[in-house]
């Protein structure tokens, strides 16, 4: 299973055949770009959205359209992505599972905001736990560090987890190395920081702080891809 970064908390996660495409920010995302990352070249199978900020669903429509790409949501954008032509999505809400079958998702709690971009509601906004190729990874989507997360040991023993660094807007680094810990992580990869002024971080020591924890932090760099 191959994770490729595509910058900002936009991501591939790759096994067998399947591309599931998390949080697509692209064409808005001017570091993106700059990494070489074509929006028009992207590939998915699926698509999943932790919540419906810009800077998570962008490009979610285009991509789903010229893929025939499945886009796994909250039910609340899943009504948005139709009324924009997307003809396949698959909505869920938080505390459910369902079987993909070649990979199975369950819902789990963040706590952040939901707003679509016309300003009607998004529903709860997300985070993720994908059962794939005897792999077991969670991906927080933004959120705070929650009590919540205490729980995901009891469904997953998890090989890896993507968490947002970035704070201001989400959790920063130091929360990060405790939702690691609530969530029985040791290996993490970090997204959702530097893209803008907000959640500028200091990368070193970042690194620094996780390693202290006696967990494995990853920084890909756009473009980059490591095997989960
Ligand atoms: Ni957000
Ligand atoms: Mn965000």
């Amino acid at each position: 299973m191959n994770f490729t970064f595509l910058g900002h908390a936009c991501f591939t996660i790759e096994f067998g055949a399947k591309t599931l495409l998390f949080d697509p920010f692209i064409s808005g995302n001017p570091m993106a770009k700059e990494h070489g990352i074509d929006v028009d070249r992207i590939q998915a199978d699926y698509i999943l959205i932790s919540h419906a900020h810009a800077d998570h669903l962008l490009d979610a429509v285009s991509i789903a359209k010229r893929c025939d790409a499945t886009v796994v949501c909250s039910y609340e954008v899943h009504e948005w992505l139709l009324k924009q032509g997307v003809a396949k999505t698959h909505p869920m809400n938080i505390g459910g599972r369902w079987n993909f079958g070649d990979f199975s998702v369950k819902c789990v709690v963040a706590h952040h905001s939901s707003g679509l971009p016309d300003g009607s509601y998004g529903g709860s906004p997300m985070g993720f736990l994908v059962f794939a190729d005897n792999k077991q990874i969670y991906y927080s989507g933004d959120t705070s560090l929650t009590l919540d997360m205490q729980l995901i040991p009891r469904w997953a023993t998890l090989d890896c987890a993507i968490l947002p660094l970035g704070d201001n807007f989400t959790m920063g680094v130091s929360d990060a190395v405790l939702a690691a810990e609530f969530a029985g992580a040791k290996r993490v990869i970090g997204v959702h920081y530097d893209t803008f002024g907000y959640i500028v971080i200091d990368k070193e020591g970042a690194l620094q702080q996780f390693n202290d924890a006696g967990i494995v932090l990853e920084l890909p760099k756009i473009g980059g891809t490591v095997t989960l």
